[in-house]
């Protein structure tokens, strides 16, 4: 399996469980994180969700032969159908997570490995974390409401930086700039994550999820709105031949040249 998934001591995991393609996540992986948001929602026992990869990768973002391959599948695609796309109900089901969710991120966290951690509650980041948001290098545009919140976070100036030039990031950036909670050692960071998702166990349920509302839901449409918007042009993007040549140079193992465009 892919995505691995379990409830031990009121915290539901979802583990990105494919290494040997860096954790790249497809359609299938999407939906089963969907799927185990949603379920965790429902479950009375569970308190906080716990989001993570493998030691020295959290996720490489999208797989790039899926966007290759089923273009308005990618992101969240155009039309009423595609946004009814696994990567858009993973989307919504974080987005609308009522209860706390808490990510621990080691190695590289690129694309959508990104955009996520700007919808979770708590985020630990190993001091070997790279964070980056490399859309438009690949032709694209930001997605997960990025474009809205990354500027809200650190201002154009810095998100220039992050999402037009795609420029990674480290762990301490990356709290100094509001995105993670705090940097630990490698080899101490789920264990860290998973002690605070935790803590909820001893907090009233009704009332964490009441403040989490609270504190999320004056900006939920805007946000649905902004993810449709990005969704229907990132959906057009993909089938741009400036995305075409920098798929094909990603897998070529070569540098993209857009001199041509
Ligand atoms: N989609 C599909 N396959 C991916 C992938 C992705 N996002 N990221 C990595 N892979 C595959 C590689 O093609 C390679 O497959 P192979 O063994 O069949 O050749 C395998 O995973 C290992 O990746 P590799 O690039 O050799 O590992 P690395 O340690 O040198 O680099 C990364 C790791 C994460 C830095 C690098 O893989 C990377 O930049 N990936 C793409 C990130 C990206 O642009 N994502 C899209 C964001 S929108």
């Amino acid at each position: 399996m892919d995505i691995r998934t379990g409830v031990v001591n009121g915290v539901a995991t979802i583990e990105i469980a494919r290494p040997q393609k860096k954790n790249a996540l497809t359609a299938a992986m999407y939906q089963s994180m969907a799927e185990a948001l949603l379920s965790a929602r429902e479950d009375a026992s569970v308190r906080a969700i716990l989001i993570t990869g493998q030691p020295g990768i959290f996720t490489s973002g999208n797989d790039i032969v899926d966007f290759m391959q089923r273009p308005n599948m990618g992101a969240a695609g155009q039309g009423s159908d595609a946004m009814d796309s696994p990567v858009f109900r993973f989307m919504r089901a974080l987005l609308e997570c009522d209860k706390p969710v808490v990510a621990a991120v080691t190695g590289a966290a690129i694309g959508i490995g990104t955009t996520m951690l700007l919808h979770c509650d708590f985020v630990y980041v190993a001091d070997d974390a790279r964070l980056a948001m490399p859309f438009v290098g690949l032709g694209l545009v930001p997605e997960f409401a990025s474009s809205l919140l990354v500027p809200q976070l650190m201002g154009h100036r810095r998100a220039a930086e992050r999402l037009l030039l795609g420029d990674p990031f480290t762990a301490e950036q990356a709290v100094e700039c509001g995105i993670a909670s705090a940097v630990l050692p490698a080899g101490e960071v789920v264990n860290h994550a998973r002690r605070m998702a935790e803590r909820f166990n001893a907090l009233p349920p009704g009332a964490v999820r009441e403040a989490k509302a609270l504190m999320r839901g004056p900006q939920r449409e805007e946000l649905l709105r902004t993810i449709r918007h990005e969704g229907e042009l990132f959906a057009v993007r993909l089938k741009s031949a400036e995305a075409m040549e920098a798929f094909q140079a990603f897998f070529q193992k070569r540098a993209p040249d857009f001199s041509r465009f």
